[in-house]
């Protein structure tokens, strides 16, 4: 960590007027690597710690949830052994994170498939998840083994089952309750969104939640990304005019 990643909460920064919920496409490990003609794990091991420093932030300055992509659905096509890697060190943050978590009132909650991922991997989610679930701070949401689209047809899967039963009324099928089939039920939708390494897509992230978010695309690679930039990121976002459709 150097000194300007260290230094304390930017005083420029409205208190009164932060997103309550920021979602982070953490993009950009691989060619970080690749630019310094390391392995891609190095760039995702940085990327972990990258993740470290942006979850502390996110604590300091008071953010309710702090939704972060760390692998999607599609990401089981890498190779096996990025997978494996990526297990692993999610594996290693989740019990090394478990004391941080526990000392700084973080909660932490997962959206995914999660029963798609190892077994150890899903034995200390679980203990994390139980750990954390009376805490009241920060919601850190880990997104594994996410896709917008499986994530909508469970919903769909879900609302169809129940109507079939008799339990929903079609007539009464409203965004609301289409909200409450999904990962996120009873959290707000992202107010902002933060993508690095400078793709402009979405990658199947949050598809329906992102319907008015603001969403800031930075070039920095997701290993490069850290205090400075986030602030910064933030306090565009504070001059930007959400109209949600009105005037
Ligand atoms: C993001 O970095 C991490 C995951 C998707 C798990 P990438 O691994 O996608 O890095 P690039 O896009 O190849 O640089
Ligand atoms: C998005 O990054 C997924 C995560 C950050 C976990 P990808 O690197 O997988 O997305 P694409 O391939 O650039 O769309
Ligand atoms: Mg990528």
């Amino acid at each position: 960590m150097n000194s300007s990643e260290s230094s304390p909460v930017n005083a420029d920064i409205d208190p009164a007027n932060l997103p309550c919920h920021i979602a982070i496409i953490m993009d950009g490990n691989g060619r970080w690597a690749k630019k310094r003609i390391l392995n891609r794990i190095e760039g995702h091991k940085k990327g972990a710690d990258v993740v470290r420093l942006i979850v502390r932030t996110c604590r300091e300055i008071g953010i309710s949830i702090l939704t972060l992509y760390a692998f999607s659905t599609e990401n089981w096509q890498r190779p096996k052994i990025e997978v494996a890697a990526l297990m692993s060190l999610l594996k290693n943050f989740l019990e090394s994170e478990q004391k941080e978590m526990l000392d700084n009132n973080i909660r932490l909650n997962a959206i995914g498939q999660i029963e798609k991922l190892p077994e150890d991997v899903q034995h200390v989610l679980h203990k994390s998840m139980t750990l954390t679930k009376k805490n009241n701070g920060l919601m850190l949401n880990l997104a594994l083994s996410y896709g917008g689209r499986a994530e909508i047809v469970r919903m769909v899967r879900e609302i169809a089952t129940k109507t079939k039963e008799g339990k929903i009324d079609p007539d009464l099928i409203t965004p609301e309750l289409v909200s409450d089939f999904l990962y996120t039920k009873g959290m707000p939708d992202p107010d902002l969104l933060i993508r690095t390494s400078g793709e402009m897509r979405i990658s199947n992230f949050l598809l329906w939640q992102i319907a008015y978010t603001e969403i800031f695309v930075t070039k920095t690679l997701w290993p490069d990304f850290g205090k400075q930039e986030f602030l910064q990121i933030l306090k565009h976002y504070q001059r930007r005019e959400r109209r949600f459709g009105k005037v």
